[in-house]
């Protein structure tokens, strides 16, 4: 009864920001992602027999050159993401009809501190973990519905490469699928985390207001186009289309975050900096563009021959903390060397 996973992050090309129904985490559009090859997460699950409580436990990323000392919750401490991972497993422990409480252990390859969302590559790999774990035998679009109700992007997390979540009308309708595998297209992610404090707003209680932006609703109105767009592009492999919408989408979604009341601020002086930045290499002939999800983090979408140029680049800009190059990667997947 102990299995481990390891699941990728993904960047958003087309974006999920809005609910139709926050419970069952039903997104009001469609969104588009490409999995990351550098940035996952990796977790251990086990149920037991004696366990009193469930106990989660956060290693420190695993590229820290120092030991970091294991963050412990159970249900007697007062850790939000740890009862979202405690909620988590009831799901399962449901559909299994079995009672016993499990001990999971997490360890991301990317720092908690720097704002990289972990939540996809984290549900995901809990999800996966946790099914196998149970013995359950789960289709792969069922294990993205597990994963959704953890965290909404997570469900892209599952499947390989470049993968669709449809909005969907119901829990069993809203799930996500491979459009094309990690080899399809040698595309390059350069993700620029810029020097912050903590992400002081979640997205899920950020996307809770998204209504509340008077442009909501036209962005509802424009999505269809861009998400045809993207699919086009990826089709085609046309660069130039995937980039220039991939652009609009997120200018299109932090305008609504700032609109927001109160208004949603996820960019920074350096964020702003990099933006800039990218326009001006692609007056110079560099085809790259940004993108940003709900973090000052820019990603630097790029074909892969023009990775070290744009690097070289990038390494000029202040205010950096690091740089992690992603190429497309596979979903998630079992792993047999547990964690504990
Ligand atoms: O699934 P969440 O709650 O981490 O929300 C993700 C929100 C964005 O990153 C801004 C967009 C997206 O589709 O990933």
């Amino acid at each position: 009864m102990k299995a481990t996973a390891t699941a990728p992050a993904n960047i958003a090309f087309i974006k999920y920001w809005g609910k139709k129904d926050d419970e069952l985490r039903l997104p009001i559009n469609s969104s588009i992602s490409m999995n990351l090859s550098e940035a996952h997460t990796t977790t251990t699950v086990e149920f037991k027999w004696g366990l009193k409580q469930d106990q989660v436990i956060f290693l420190g990323d695993e590229n820290s050159s120092k030991l970091t000392r294991p963050l412990l919750f159970g249900r007697n401490y007062e850790s939000k993401e740890a009862l979202r991972v405690i909620k988590h497993l009831d799901r399962f422990r449901k559909i299994a009809k079995l009672n016993l409480k499990a001990e999971v252990v997490t360890r991301n390859n990317f720092p908690r501190s720097t704002g990289v969302a972990s939540s996809a590559s984290g549900f995901a790999a809990l999800t996966v973990a946790a099914a196998s774990a149970l013995g359950l035998k789960l289709s792969e679009k069922e294990l993205t519905i597990f994963a959704r109700l953890g965290s909404g992007s997570a469900c892209r997390s599952i499947p390989d490469g470049f993968v669709i979540w449809e909005a969907g009308k119901s829990s069993e309708t809203s799930f996500a699928q491979s459009l094309y595998p990690e080899s399809y297209w040698d595309l390059c992610d350069i993700l620029v985390i810029v020097k912050t404090s903590a992400k002081k707003v979640s997205s899920t209680v950020g996307m809770e207001l998204a209504k509340t932006s008077p442009f909501f609703t036209s962005r509802l109105l424009s999505l269809p186009l861009r998400i045809e767009k993207v699919r086009t592009a990826l089709k085609k492999k046309n660069f130039r289309l995937l980039g220039e919408t991939i652009e609009e989408e997120c200018v299109n979604m932090h305008a609504v975050m700032m609109t927001q009341t109160p208004p949603l601020f996820y960019w920074n002086g350096a964020t702003l900096e990099i933006i800039k930045a990218v326009r001006e290499w692609r007056e110079g002939m560099l085809p790259v563009y940004f993108t940003v999800d709900a973090g000052p983090n820019v990603h630097l979408i790029c074909e892969s021959k023009y990775q070290d140029v744009v690097l070289n680049k990038v390494k000029q800009i202040k205010d950096i903390e690091r740089i992690i190059v992603n190429k497309p990667a596979s979903g998630t997947h079992l792993v047999y060397k547990h964690l504990f």
